[in-house]
């Protein structure tokens, strides 16, 4: 079977260099393999958990994708579509969100930084955060599930939410799997020399440090003009550098080959300045991404192709999705009323057709019990005992033991009833008993799996 793999990006900046090494490059890279099957997507669903412009979401929603189509992507190899044009996700949402633990939930790295701050601040710990946030996890686990993807190409902040995604596979799998694995479990992909690239501060590059290098916006004067302003040591031209504590030589690397990095390192250490070091990566980076700019712009002028493209993209992906929702909803049990009324309807009559053993007290204070047939006929009566236990205990070792109880047991069988009609009675007793036993220990099973489950997630 084909390796399926699958990405996206939310929709809510333009596109920097670290989209482009952590997730466009590696994921475009992929795509080409043989055997590989791609599904690379807006994630503007998510995008709405971190954005309430509606003006900024449609923006970065058309430079994102006239981002991928520039860097390259071939739409007739891979599926390229917007999340919010597959309804089949937000259904999934719901089926995952009621087999995900909360407990689970608040352990989430994007969560937890909210309350972090929050409670930095002496605001109560949910401060601003929406459900939308708190969740912002299954809907991501609904977006790879989907598509039961084998490898899913990211950051490494985003390494949590995959394994939360293996999580919720494994535990529908086991809940309604029946015994199938209706879900692939996905695998994290990280390229791993630069799978985090450093912004112009050295943190993560993101939008939300502003300390981005621009991808295509601003043209080669707008790279050139992000790279002088990473952040160098003070060390003059002459100075021997430390390129392992320098993060201007990740952002290199990121586009070198192996000989070019040598080199880089090589001439850092023998005193090459930090300008000229920038001017180095600046030809680097727009060696690599400056044809790419000149499809960008023009995509960008023409927003009706993209649209075509992502139109074509999610009739694709449904061709996948919208029988594979169908096939989940039947494993919940959201099926037709038709193929549930039967089974539903025999266990009923299952259930009334049963004899019955029946325990109560007299006005005389002794505790008496009787066997009836299912169409309640008196079929054996007991006679009249002082401790209600011993009642009791002969109930249960009628209903365990049936006939072979029956000879020291305290009881009468009913006026013209054959002693083989109470055989029959107590063999139907003993065998809906076990049955129901059975059950028990199925269900006592389950429990302790998913309780282990559980564990091995904390
Ligand atoms: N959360 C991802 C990010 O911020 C984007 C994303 C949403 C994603 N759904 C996904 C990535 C599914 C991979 C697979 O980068």
């Amino acid at each position: 079977m084909n390796q399926r793999v699958l990405t996206g990006i939310t929709t809510t900046g333009t596109p920097h260099l670290g989209n482009y090494v952590g997730a466009i490059r590696p994921a475009i890279a992929a795509s080409r393999e043989a055997g590989v099957e791609s599904f690379f997507f807006l994630a503007d669903y998510h995008a709405l958990i971190k954005c309430d412009d509606p003006a900024r979401i449609a923006r970065s929603r058309l430079e994102i994708a006239a981002t991928w189509l520039a860097a390259g992507l071939d739409t007739g190899r891979v599926t390229f579509y917007a999340q919010s044009d597959i309804p089949e996700i937000t259904e999934l949402n719901w089926l995952l969100t009621c087999v995900t633990a909360k407990g689970q939930m608040n352990r989430a790295h994007a969560y937890k930084a909210s309350v972090d701050a929050n409670e930095a601040k002496g605001q109560e710990p949910d401060d601003g955060v929406t459900m939308g946030l708190f969740c912002y996890p299954i809907l991501m686990a609904a977006d790879i599930l989907m598509f039961n993807a084998h490898r899913v190409p990211v950051g490494r902040d985003q390494v949590q939410h995959i394994e939360m995604a293996r999580d919720v596979a494994q535990r529908f799998n086991h809940q309604f799997g029946a015994g199938r694995e209706l879900f692939v479990l996905p695998e994290a992909e990280i390229e791993e020399s630069v799978a985090t690239l450093p912004g112009l501060d050295g943190r993560k590059m993101s939008k939300s440090y502003d300390n981005t290098v621009p991808l295509f916006e601003g043209g080669a004067k707008g790279l050139k003009d992000a790279i002088a302003r990473v952040v160098t040591d003070s060390r003059l031209p002459g100075e021997p550098k430390d390129p392992d504590s320098a993060h201007l030589v990740t952002l290199h690397d990121a586009f070198a080959d192996a000989a070019t990095r040598e080199a880089f390192r090589r001439d850092l250490v023998a005193g090459l300045g930090w300008g000229d070091a920038k001017q180095r990566v600046v030809d680097l980076v727009e060696a690599h991404v400056g044809s790419m700019r000149a499809h960008y712009a023009e995509l960008m002028a023409h927003p009706e192709r993209i649209e075509d493209v992502l139109q074509a993209g999610a009739a694709k992906a449904r061709q996948t999705a919208t029988p594979f929702i169908k096939e989940l909803r039947q494993a919940v049990g959201l099926r037709t009323m038709v193929a549930v009324a039967q089974p539903h309807a025999q266990a009923v009559t299952e259930k009334v057709a049963l004899p019955l053993i029946k325990q109560y007290r007299e006005a005389d204070g002794l505790f008496y019990f009787k066997l009836t047939d299912a169409h309640n006929h008196l079929l054996l009566q007991s006679t009249g005992l002082a401790d209600g236990r011993e009642a009791g205990n002969w109930v249960k070792r009628l209903k365990t033991e049936g006939d072979a109880a029956l000879a020291e047991a305290p009881v009468a069988r009913a006026e013209g009833v054959s002693a083989e009609a109470v055989s029959a009675a107590l063999a139907a007793l003993v065998e809906a008993t076990q049955a129901a036993d059975a059950e028990k220990a199925d269900k006592a099973a389950n429990k302790a799996a998913n309780k282990a489950a559980k564990a091995s997630q904390a």
